[in-house]
């Protein structure tokens, strides 16, 4: 018996705020071949109908909120998720035990449980960044404390760089969800990424599910690019 729904290799990032390009990209992606993330711009746009159209088309949907509060707040809010049926939702580590123990308990895990996964340092943030909140021993280190939290609070996995995912997975048990953002394809536009490597790097290195946007959301075809993505793993 699994911890939580399946998850597709893929989730391709719907970032946009206009429903009518969120429902074309919907329309042109093959739901055997990935799920869907939906973010906070266009959740904000648009609310639970876009989580809606996905699933209605037969994707697995990542909701992806990042959860940040009061554990009473992040549990009603982890409950309010589950209930639209989405695959996969995340919090911020650095919420604290208590709110990941929150988090956990509106999730119970089965097989029918979305995933539930925590990010631990945002990849936008380096060791300056980190200073100026008070966190003074730098990213790696955070991201190792993080982490603990996050597996002692009995989460399913974490949102990581696809360099730290190797690291990431040796602390989860083989269920775990080590889903990363950052992926290009060989010879695709970096875009504002950094630190990136390809799919079949990516998966190599410890990811389960992969997160790409506009390598496929910007493509003339979206869904050959999406194909082409995954015969290359
Ligand atoms: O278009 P691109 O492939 O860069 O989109 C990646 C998606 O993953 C975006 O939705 C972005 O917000 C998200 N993300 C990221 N890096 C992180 C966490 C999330 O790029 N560290």
């Amino acid at each position: 018996m699994g911890l939580h729904r399946a998850q597709p290799r893929i989730y391709v990032a719907l970032d946009s705020a206009k429903p009518q390009r969120v429902r074309e990209l919907i329309g042109e992606l093959d739901p055997a071949l990935c799920g869907i993330k939906i973010g906070k711009e266009a959740f904000t746009a648009l609310g639970p109908a876009a989580v809606e159209w996905a699933r209605e088309r037969g994707f697995p949907v990542f909701l992806d909120l990042k959860f940040h509060d009061i554990p009473n707040t992040v549990r009603q809010a982890c409950r309010t998720a589950a209930d639209l049926g989405v695959s996969l939702v995340n919090v911020h580590a650095s919420g604290g035990r208590r709110m990941l123990e929150a988090a956990r308990e509106a999730i119970e895990p089965g097989p029918d449980a979305p995933g539930l996964i925590a990010v631990t340092v945002l990849t936008s943030m380096e060791d300056a960044d980190l200073a100026e909140v008070g966190v003074t021993d730098g990213t790696a280190t955070q991201v190792e404390r993080l982490a603990g939290l996050v597996v002692g609070a009995g989460l399913d996995g974490v949102v990581c760089s696809a360099h730290e995912a190797g690291a990431m997975s040796r602390r989860f048990s083989e269920d775990g969800l080590i889903v990363t953002p950052g992926v290009r394809p060989a010879g695709s536009a970096r875009d504002d990424q950094r630190r990136v490597m390809t799919p079949a790097e990516a998966q190599a290195a410890g990811a389960t599910s992969l997160v790409i946007g506009r390598p496929i959301t910007g493509a003339e075809s979206p869904g050959q690019a999406l194909a082409e993505i995954v015969a290359s793993l």
